[in-house]
């Protein structure tokens, strides 16, 4: 069975692809390489024996997308990862972020609305929530107003497929609200591959207790929480990878009870700033040099998942543990070193 996976060179599509072949799928991926490198390629064939099929394209290109569904009509399913996703950049270049994330998820399911039947997982986030009011966060907490363009395409994006999903039948879909993503696979071939300066906490220790950089700051002590530092729900990537095959098997199985479903993916379990630096220094036996400086505008104070509905309808639940995460991105970022 034939599936796409946009942006399946990047962090989450990457780990995707291995389990989808591992799952005996025939993956094909599209990637712009805008925020990837084609050398992940060797890196899931080295994991699961095979290279997917690959096409460079630039979803934007309208015409190009179609002209892709017309060579590949025997796809089946999509997962759909590609997309900018950098919180600041997305307040700096609005227009960027609603022509890439949205204008080409319009393209992608223009296409999919083709085909007799069609099943479509979204990379959605728990953004799309901003500060909850109750944690843990349920799917039916309400969608709060975004706290910047990059969190507003994911709202809009899930407004997008559920409109589309009522009026075109043959179209089934799953929106996968994804926790914070960390970790690598434990083969270390394949990870996360920040370019530049890491925007994400656990990119920037690594990179810190690396040399790389010189001090990891800790933005904000003095929230209301234990510590004084945020709380977030970081789930490693390979269990979030699992998610999306389950998600998709479960469209393909036509086991889903509507046309559109919603998902949070999260460990379920909440940890500071300061938990999760612990656990890196745990797991890597060194001591990170770290100051705790202002916040950080448009930060949380504490968003972690209720996982019931996953665990429950979707038969899913995160097996690894905040040290095996850290332990995963820690043997990552020494094998890119070397
Ligand atoms: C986590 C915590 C920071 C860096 C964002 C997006 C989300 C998703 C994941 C794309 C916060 C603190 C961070 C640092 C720090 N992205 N931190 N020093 O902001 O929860 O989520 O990335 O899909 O949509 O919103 O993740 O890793 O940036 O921050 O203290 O150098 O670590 O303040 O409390 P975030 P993050």
């Amino acid at each position: 069975m034939k599936i796409l996976v946009t942006g399946g060179l990047g962090f989450i599509g990457s780990h995707t692809v291995v389990e989808l072949q591992n799952e005996g799928f025939e993956v094909v991926v599209i990637d712009d390489l805008s925020n990837a490198d084609e050398k992940v390629l060797q890196g899931i064939e080295s994991i699961t024996g095979k290279s997917p099929i690959f096409e460079k394209l630039d979803l934007r290109e309208k015409s190009k997308v179609t002209d892709f569904f017309q060579r590949h009509q025997d796809i089946e399913g999509a997962i759909h990862f590609a997309a900018s996703k950098a919180v600041g950049e997305s307040v700096e270049k609005p227009l960027l972020y609603y022509e890439n994330n949205l204008g080409t998820l319009v393209y992608l399911l223009q296409e999919l609305s083709k085909k007799e039947a069609a099943s479509f997982i979204f990379s959605s986030s728990c953004t799309v929530y901003g500060q909850a009011d109750k944690m843990p966060i349920t799917e039916d907490a309400p969608v709060k107003h975004a706290e910047s363009p990059y969190g507003n395409t994911k709202q809009i994006g899930e407004e997008i497929i559920r409109d589309s999903c009522r009026v075109l039948p043959h179209l089934q879909a799953i929106s996968l609200r994804y926790f914070n993503p960390i970790g690598a696979h434990p083969s270390g071939k394949i990870g996360e591959l920040p370019i530049g300066i890491p925007q994400n906490l656990v990119p920037f220790i690594t990179q810190t207790a690396a040399g790389i950089r010189e001090q990891l700051s800790v933005f904000g002590g003095d929230y209301p929480t234990a510590d004084g530092t945020c709380i977030r729900d970081y789930i490693h990537v390979v269990d979030l990878a699992k998610a999306h095959v389950v998600a998709l098997q479960r469209l393909l199985e036509r086991k889903n009870k509507e046309n559109y479903e919603v998902f949070n993916v999260g460990t379920g379990q909440g940890s500071s700033v300061l938990e999760v630096i612990a656990s890196f220094e745990r797991v890597s036996g060194t001591k990170l040099n770290y100051k705790i400086v202002d916040r950080r505008a448009g930060d949380v104070v504490s968003a972690y998942a209720d996982t019931t509905k996953a665990n429950k309808v979707l038969g899913w639940k995160a097996e690894s543990s905040l040290d095996q995460a850290m332990k995963s991105a820690w043997d990552w970022e020494q094998n890119i070193r070397n």
